[in-house]
């Protein structure tokens, strides 16, 4: 195999790296890969048969290996690394190059680097990629960002390797700038959400349901038929069913409840309390990964403090029809939230996101992909400009339609002493938003109170101050 006129690059061959490689390639292109390990080089050789597709830990020979202008795609560990890749690469590289990190950045690391390259003549792009192991071998989903001019080096290529929905590739464009990284934040912080919603129904029904795995498989095999179809509760009726190699027990029984987390949900909580955009079911989804982890200090609490010891006595029937429109429910508005906080935050770092196309890139690979991604991209489709989802006609149907059954499952978990946070999150933030009077009122007079920091009146223009019932200060 000669070593020369190899179209792509790919620095970090780990599975992600690995599985992307071997996608672009059966796809007709010419790879050549990078990684620092020799055992990381090697596992890439041994699937490379006689394919066009060179690994070698030599990053010299991997710059000479691939055709001008060089397109080098990065899948390293987010964080020091990007940076030192960068910092080791870019003396090697020429004019025009294209460097696209791909891994989970935080989008103000992107914009840091974008500034820090542009002194050079050398491109960068913030890419996000979703869909884990299978999605990087089979079709991903894949949301770039930064130039447009600078984005037809990779385009057609990234389209034939993403996932397709009804013949459409699942990438496109996004924005300039750390666009792509900044939605594939959100994308997690999305992802974070579905995933407490799923695991408080599995608690749910475990707990106050008495249900046990087979059954647990039964149901969510069943929902995935239904208005839930989508891929994280695909897996779930997997998992349900998987048995443990170690013990004859089913292995969820045997994992850990102790949740871990890369940071990109906690990423998107902290961005949208910057822009004071509300997305209380992510932020609820980040704090109980977080209250998991407490697992000696859960155990202790256990033995001293009590719940009220009550029972579910109603039927499982309904409880299950109960549950699947509860799930639904508060997916919608878990989408509605990470939605939203698209929106405004295009506005703030100048994205011009397309809301829509958004919704369609993340119709398939991606691990939020969903049915119900149609509706909501139909809803986009409809409206562009809409700031939040649960306006759209159909949407709204959808949520007042379920709305009963998610109160009377709350109401379940409450009696039994389920947590049931990111479904209470989603209720909350469907009744909040659709209040036309909240109490911030009183808010606003408490601040004026104790701190003198001026409020508005409802019937007229300018701000306020009150000397507060003088007598009690
Ligand atoms: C994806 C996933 C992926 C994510 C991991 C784990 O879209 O393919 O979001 O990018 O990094 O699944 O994330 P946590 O460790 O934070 O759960």
């Amino acid at each position: 195999m000669d070593e020369k006129g190899y179209k792509y690059g790919m620095i970090g061959l780990g599975t992600m790296g690995r599985n992307l490689v071997l996608n672009m390639n059966d796809h007709g292109y010419s790879v050549a890969g990078f990684d620092k390990s020799d055992s990381q080089v090697e596992l890439l050789r041994k699937d490379t048969g006689e394919r066009k597709i060179y690994a070698t830990s030599d990053l010299n020979g991997f710059v000479k290996a691939l055709k001008t202008p060089r397109v080098i795609m990065l899948l390293v560990p987010a964080g020091k690394i990007v940076d030192e890749v960068i910092q080791e690469l870019t003396p090697l590289l020429s004019e025009n190059d294209v460097l696209m990190d791909c891994g989970n950045s935080h989008f103000t690391d992107t914009n840091r680097r974008i500034e820090q390259l542009q002194k050079s003549t050398i491109h960068f792009m913030g890419i996000g990629i979703s869909g884990g192991e299978s999605g990087a071998r089979y079709g991903p989903s894949i949301m770039p960002g930064g130039p447009k001019d600078v984005y037809k080096y990779a385009s057609e290529m990234l389209e034939s390797i993403s996932a397709k929905v009804n013949n459409e590739p699942c990438v496109t464009w996004l924005g300039p700038g750390s666009a792509g990284h900044y939605v594939k934040m959100v994308h997690n912080g999305i992802e974070y959400g579905l995933m407490q919603l799923i695991s408080e129904a599995y608690h749910l029904m475990k707990d106050v349901g008495c249900m046990n795995n087979d059954e647990l498989h039964d149901i969510f095999s069943k929902w995935n038929g239904g208005m839930l179809h989508s891929f994280l509760i695909e897996i779930t009726a997997d998992i349900f069913a998987q048995k443990d190699e170690l013990t004859n027990n089913r292995l969820i029984d045997m994992i850990l409840d102790s949740a871990h987390q890369k940071g990109t949900g906690g990423w998107t909580s902290q961005n949208a309390m910057e822009l004071q955009v509300p997305i209380p079911v992510i932020d609820v989804a980040v704090s109980m990964r977080d209250l998991s982890a407490y697992k000696k200090e859960r155990q202790a609490a256990q033995q001293k403090l009590e719940g009220t010891g009550n029972k579910f006595e109603g039927d499982k029937t309904s409880l299950l029809t109960w549950l699947e429109q509860a799930l639904y429910f508060s997916m919608i508005t878990t989408y509605a939230q990470g939605m939203s906080l698209l929106y405004f935050a295009s506005r703030e770092y100048k994205f011009d996101l397309k809301l829509e196309d958004i919704a369609s890139i993340w119709r398939g690979g991606c691990i939020i992909r969903a049915s119900l991604l149609e509706d909501i991209h139909a809803a986009f489709s409809r409206q562009p400009d809409l700031s939040n989802m649960m306006m759209d006609d159909k949407i709204g149907q959808k949520l007042m339609h379920s709305q009963i059954e998610v109160r009377k499952i709350i109401q379940i978990g409450i009696e039994a002493g389920i947590p049931l946070p990111a479904m209470m999150g989603a209720l909350a933030y469907y009744d909040s938003y659709r209040s036309g009077w909240l109490p911030a009122n009183l808010i606003q007079a408490q601040r004026d109170y104790f701190g003198a920091h001026t409020y508005e009146r409802n019937d007229r223009e300018r701000t306020f101050h009150t000397h507060w019932n003088q007598e009690n200060q």
